[in-house]
């Protein structure tokens, strides 16, 4: 089973654009075979079990100051309404946030690319060709999060395409989100027509597999869960070819 917090954003915090080049964009998977799996210690310890609840894992240890947000924009090029983000990041208070952008190599958010300063230089010196709905839109996310994960302020992470907007202002949001203990991500059961390949098995076995947007927010200890993850990215990486829909591997909370 898996869970999505205590329930939607209200109205949701990000309105999706119906954009043909980004409807189909992405899709969630949830594992929780594989979430028991990895973090078989954790689960071992019956005061881990429940760490996606209790928050006894949301803050590191060793975390002693400002939790931020970090927003992790997985884009094509530059930000086509970055104009929004920047009004948004501005009436913000520069130590609640942190922004990380993947964007194709060697693209350069500065003035000439860019309408906010909020984004000058955020983008990943280690970004890699992504071709949309493959695996390695999976492996742009991982970089996100590994780079964000870095900064040891940085407690939630969001993931955001080019075409996503901000509903709400930012302390709205960062109190939603910090409020919660829990990841927020999507995942239903797709009852029309499965796109699992029986070649995933038994990694990913039939019964584990959802759908769901790649659009999601995450604890820490969740977001160092996908980076950290090699057992199910290697069968999307072998598995997750052109032309199928883009699948994310998202390693479930446990009930
Ligand atoms: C942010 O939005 C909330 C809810 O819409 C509102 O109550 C609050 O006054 C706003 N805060 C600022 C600083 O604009």
């Amino acid at each position: 089973m898996t869970r999505k917090g205590p329930g939607p954003i209200p109205g949701g915090y990000v309105l999706w654009f119906g954009w043909k080049f980004v409807i189909v964009l992405s899709m969630v998977l949830c594992v929780v075979a594989l979430f028991q799996l990895h973090f078989h210690d954790d689960i071992a310890s019956p005061n881990s079990l429940s760490f996606a609840g209790t928050g006894s894992r949301i803050f590191e240890d060793n975390f002693d100051g400002n939790p931020k947000i970090a927003f992790l924009f997985l884009v094509r090029q530059d930000l086509p309404l970055d104009f929004l983000w920047g009004n948004f990041f501005e009436n913000a208070d520069i130590g609640s946030f942190s922004i990380y952008i993947h964007s194709e190599p060697g693209f350069v958010f500065d003035e000439s690319t860019s309408r906010s300063h909020s984004f000058y230089d955020r983008q990943l010196t280690n970004s890699i060709e992504v071709a949309w709905g493959e695996s390695s839109m999976i492996e742009a996310e991982r970089l996100l999060l590994g780079a964000a994960l870095k900064d040891p302020e940085n407690q939630r992470f969001v993931l955001l395409s080019d075409s996503c907007v901000p509903l709400y202002n930012f302390s709205y949001i960062y109190k939603y989100l910090m409020a919660s203990q829990r990841s927020f991500v999507d995942s239903f059961l797709n009852v029309k027509g499965s796109r699992y390949s029986p070649k995933m098995s038994p990694v990913i076995q039939k019964d584990k597999w959802r759908k769901g947007s790649q659009w999601i927010s995450l604890v820490r200890s969740h977001a160092q869960v996908v980076v950290d993850d090699e057992i199910v990215f290697p069968v999307f990486k072998k598995l997750c070819k052109v032309h199928d829909q883009p699948f994310y591997v998202f390693s479930s909370i446990k009930s």
